[in-house]
């Protein structure tokens, strides 16, 4: 969990909106709980990456036939979002991402409170493809937003 001590400044994860989201509004949407921020630390407590985790619903008609077909006749049913991932580029392919992925994934699926599945916004079709490299599907609609039934990972 992000705490106050941590020094965000000098996270630099190539991409602009993320790093400045992390420098600059996280710990509001943290206070105002809206978002949940996990990060990984390295043993001299330099911050390596991180992700969001709030609460989401996703309408039963947005998911692809095959996924809605196996749920109930809700509107809409519960999810748990990952709004952002990053790793710092000093620490990019080493298996962080995937690591933090993992994290999210059993967090969300041992949570008490029901999700049907782990959703992403990626950022770009690069993001994009991570996530489909980890078995994430894509909504037919939006395929930038793409999402992992929880059942499978428990
Ligand atoms: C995307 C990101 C989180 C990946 O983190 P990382 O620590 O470099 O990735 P890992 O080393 O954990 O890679 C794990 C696996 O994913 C694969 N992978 C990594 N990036 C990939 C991509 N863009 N497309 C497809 N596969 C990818 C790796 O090849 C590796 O595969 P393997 O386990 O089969 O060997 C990181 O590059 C990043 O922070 N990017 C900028 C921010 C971003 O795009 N965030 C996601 C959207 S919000």
């Amino acid at each position: 969990m992000l705490d106050s001590v941590n020094d965000r400044s000098g996270f630099n994860c190539g991409i602009p909106p993320l790093d400045r989201y992390f420098r600059e509004q996280v710990t509001q949407d943290v206070r105002r709980r809206v978002a949940a921020c996990f990060v990984a630390l390295t043993d001299t407590q330099r911050i390596a990456g991180y992700y969001t985790l709030a609460s989401a619903c996703v309408p039963l008609v947005d998911l692809p036939p095959d996924t809605a077909k196996r749920l109930p006749r809700y509107p809409a049913v519960p999810a748990v979002r990952m709004g952002r991932l990053a790793v710092d580029q000093d620490f990019k392919g080493q298996g962080l991402g995937a690591a933090l992925l993992a994290d999210a994934l059993a967090r969300a699926a041992r949570s008490e409170v029901a999700a049907f599945a782990l959703l992403v916004d990626a950022k770009g079709d690069e993001a994009a493809a991570f996530y489909r490299h980890h078995g994430f599907i894509g909504l037919p609609e939006s395929p930038l937003t793409l999402f992992l039934p929880l059942a499978t990972v428990r």
